[in-house]
């Protein structure tokens, strides 16, 4: 037998590592409604009709080949003109367009961190960040998200938790897997934190277009003036509904003492070549015609009212509401001596219905929570819950 390396050992995905699961339900030939991912296509959801035609055109006019590695300079003009409407100043060498903001994390970190460093990372996390930290021999430090807080992190518990090898703080704001939305006081006091202790902050934007209410300050907008580097992480995925394009990118602020790190991480952006020109070509379109957002969120809205009212009406069940984004971290309040995790696989295997558990985001496995992405239409959501509940009571 081959072997594989060590430290693929703890390199986890729950959200997708779960699947095997309901492939077994289905393969006895029972349907599984998947709640586990967040990708809106696979409910219907489609991406503007200017945004699938400015695709089609790219690829029609013979952009397909390779990119400059740190995207075009159409596409990182397009990203400079959208950050200055939101307050934040920047050139496009501060820009790099990447497959997703999952491979800016990815170079990012990998120009950062050595072997046991360390990285405060909210628990409960999206775990690509302790994917990324675990492949590099580096490790998480997770800092608390507060469910009786509305899921906001605690400065004081950030504080204790800082080590002599701690190089960043990832915070993700809207947040996924929890739907929070942190206000500007917050992320001042965690900026202050990250400046006191010389800490990366790498700020994970990717839902900021989709809050119900009004969006929070940009993290770079914040830092302006700091002593502080700011990496923002965006990308289209989620908010133009086209996750598989893989388009997305990273910002960087504050740059007067960060200059070695940019320069490590072009280097790895040009071993990797470069990201998808057609989606590149399709950025400027993307970010200047946004009208589809507000039908957008007005449809998240509703389902997570429906979602909020009907989860905490089943007894013994209970969650805070999201504010942003299409996700909702609920909790069965006694999970009668099981793992969170054995209690999802036994509600899928009953019901049919596909949640991930919360030990899969890093939260104790005992603590009966478990995330569930709410993008079906209205009705297959009350289906679900309708499950749940029966679930629950036939326990
Ligand atoms: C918080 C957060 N960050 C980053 C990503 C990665 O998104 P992408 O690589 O598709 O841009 C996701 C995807 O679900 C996410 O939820």
């Amino acid at each position: 037998m081959f072997r594989p390396a060590e430290r693929t050992k703890n390199y986890n995905y729950a959200i997708r590592n779960i699947v095997a699961a309901a492939k077994a339900v289905e393969a006895e030939g029972r349907s599984v409604t998947y709640l586990n991912i967040g990708d809106p296509v696979l409910y219907g959801l489609q991406p503007p009709a200017s945004l699938m035609e400015a695709m089609a055109r790219a690829v029609r006019e013979g952009h397909n080949g390779y990119a400059p590695s740190v995207g075009t300079v159409a596409a990182r003009e397009a990203i400079v003109r959208d950050a200055e409407a939101r307050g934040v100043y920047l050139s496009p060498d501060d820009v790099v367009v990447s497959s997703g903001a999952s491979e800016a994390a990815d170079m990012l970190l990998s120009a950062l961190l050595e072997p046991g460093d360390d990285v405060l990372t909210p628990c409960p996390t999206y775990p690509l960040y302790t994917a990324i930290t675990a492949k590099l021999g580096a490790r998480e430090n997770y800092y608390r998200l507060d469910p009786a807080q509305g899921w906001t992190p605690d400065p004081d518990d950030i504080r204790a938790k800082i080590t002599p090898r701690t190089r960043a703080i990832v915070i993700i704001n809207p947040n996924n897997p929890c739907g929070s939305v942190y206000d500007a006081r917050l992320l001042m006091e965690l900026l202050t934190i990250a400046e006191e202790h010389q800490l990366v902050v790498i700020a994970d934007e990717v839902y900021c277009r989709l809050t119900y209410g009004p969006p929070p300050p940009p993290m770079a907008q914040l830092a302006a003036g700091m002593d502080v580097p700011v990496v923002t992480l965006e990308s289209l995925s989620k908010s133009h509904l086209v996750p598989g394009w893989r388009v997305g990118w990273m910002t960087y602020t504050n740059t007067q003492r960060f200059g070695d790190v940019i320069a490590a991480t072009r280097k790895i952006a040009e071993a990797r070549i470069c990201s998808p020109l057609p989606t590149q070509q399709v950025l400027p379109t993307a970010l200047a015609d946004q009208q589809h957002l507000p039908g957008l969120i007005e449809a998240m809205k509703l389902r997570a009212t429906i979602t909020v009212e009907l989860l905490n009406a089943i007894p013994g069940v209970n969650c805070v509401a999201p504010q942003a984004a299409f996700y909702v971290m609920g909790q069965v309040e006694d999970l009668k001596g099981q793992t969170d995790e054995a209690f999802v696989l036994a509600l899928l295997r009953a019901t049919g219905v596909l949640f991930v558990h919360g030990s899969g985001f890093g939260l104790n496995p005992h603590d009966g929570y478990f995330r569930i992405v709410f993008l079906p239409p209205p009705d297959t959501l009350r289906e679900v819950y309708a499950k749940l509940a029966n679930f629950i009571r036939q326990r």
